[in-house]
């Protein structure tokens, strides 16, 4: 029988979002879009990613007021089901979350180095070829309905989570997005309004 690998795509697709299948989809099989499709590659870079670096305007001493970068897991979503919207789960003890209490502006970049995309190509993190994206926004406690969502994008992406523990008061949270800043290729960085990213679709060949 002739299965084509769109099918094949949709298949683990199904199987993936049932929680039937618990493998490590390379990044191959979700092929990164042309780098001209700026959009696309930054939802494929927020699909792909597991963490990510965020900084926020330090309120800790000895560097109050200076930008702060820490490593947060995320998830916008399954693999090949990104919603594009980075998700986060936070306790309000963490010393970032502390920042953002007081000022929620945050800058978050992610890379596909962190992936074996740049690793099997032998790109250099800071290579543009190493698609990498930085957004631009403030970090947001979500609702209830959309906590659900968020529970499922991240607990199914970091097993771990389901066992931190409770009396850290966890909550989750999202990085509300205004702008995303986009270095996959020579010629410097490229901007691409929140509108564009969430219109964009990463893993299809037409938009
Ligand atoms: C929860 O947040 C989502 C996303 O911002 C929004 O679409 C939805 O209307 C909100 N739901 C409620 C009950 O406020
Ligand atoms: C989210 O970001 C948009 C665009 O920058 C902004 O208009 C909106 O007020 C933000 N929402 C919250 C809850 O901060």
């Amino acid at each position: 029988m002739f299965v084509s690998t769109i099918e094949m795509r949709r298949n683990l697709n199904t199987m993936l979002s049932a929680g039937l299948l618990l493998l490590t989809i390379p990044v191959e099989l979700y092929g990164i879009p042309p780098h001209e499709d700026v959009a696309r590659v930054a939802r494929f870079v927020a699909n792909q990613c597991d963490w990510a670096s965020m900084a926020t305007i330090s309120t800790h001493e000895p560097v109050q007021g200076q930008p702060f970068s820490n490593a947060f897991s995320t998830s916008d979503g399954p693999l090949g089901f990104g919603t594009g919207v980075p998700y986060m789960y936070l306790t309000r003890m963490e010393i970032s979350v502390q920042d953002l209490k007081v000022n929620p502006q945050a800058s978050m970049s992610m890379s596909l180095a962190q992936t074996d995309y740049c690793k099997d190509k032998l790109y250099d993190p800071q290579d543009p070829l190493c698609a990498h994206i930085i957004f631009s926004g403030s970090v947001v406690e979500v609702n209830d309905t959309e906590a659900i969502f968020a529970k499922n994008a991240l607990f199914s992406r970091h097993p771990e989570m389901v066992e931190w523990p409770a009396d850290h008061n966890w909550f989750f949270a999202k990085m509300n997005i205004s702008m995303v800043w986009v270095l996959d290729y020579f010629g410097g960085v490229k901007k691409v309004t929140r509108e564009d990213y969430f219109k964009a679709s990463p893993y299809k060949k037409c938009h």
